[in-house]
């Protein structure tokens, strides 16, 4: 079996795996991040959500030679990177936490937590090319499509103020 390379959260990794394997496989079992989850298996919830070169992708659909030499970028990830987004060395964002994850803290999102890292990996998406979104707009990125994100636990109000308060506090650069 042929070794994949990818990029992980920076970090170069090689994997042993068939190239058809979902991502999701990969990230779980080979390289033990767990903020993606296993929701439907089916590209229809958004809880295996992470990013490929700052794009949202659903990893349980997707095979993972398909991110080779691509940058992946889970939610594990999003503080180095948004510590790169400011210049900082990564060093310098451990243990802080990316400003979408911090307002999530605290606008005490989620219930079971299921579904929030595809939520948490929306957001980033939608905040770093729209940096202030309108309710509409976030409404749109969550919830239009034909891959939505569902929250079974009816999580949508705050995550909607948890988008707002992530745009201040990345505005103010935090
Ligand atoms: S588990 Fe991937 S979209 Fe539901
Ligand atoms: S918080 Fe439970 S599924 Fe969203």
């Amino acid at each position: 079996m042929a070794g994949i390379t990818l990029t992980v959260n920076g970090t170069r990794r090689e994997v042993q795996a068939p190239g058809d394997t979902p991502l999701l496989y990969v990230l779980r079992n080979d390289l033990e991040l767990s903020g993606p989850q296993f929701g439907c298996g089916l590209s229809q919830c958004g809880a295996c959500s992470v990013l490929v070169d700052g794009k949202e992708a659903r990893s349980c659909v997707l095979p993972v030679s398909r991110v080779a030499g691509k940058e992946v970028t889970t939610l594990e990830g999003l503080p180095a990177r948004w510590a790169g987004q400011q210049a900082l060395p990564a060093s310098e964002a451990d243990p802080a936490l990316h400003p979408v994850q911090q307002a999530w803290i605290d606008e005490q999102v989620p219930q079971c937590g299921f579904c929030q890292n595809g939520m948490m990996i929306k957001a980033t998406e939608l905040l770093d090319e729209v940096p202030a979104p309108t309710v509409a707009q976030i409404k749109d990125a969550f919830m239009s499509g034909a891959s939505p994100h569902l929250c079974r636990c009816g999580s949508y109000s705050a995550i909607l103020d948890a988008v707002q308060r992530a745009s201040i506090l990345m505005a103010k650069g935090r």
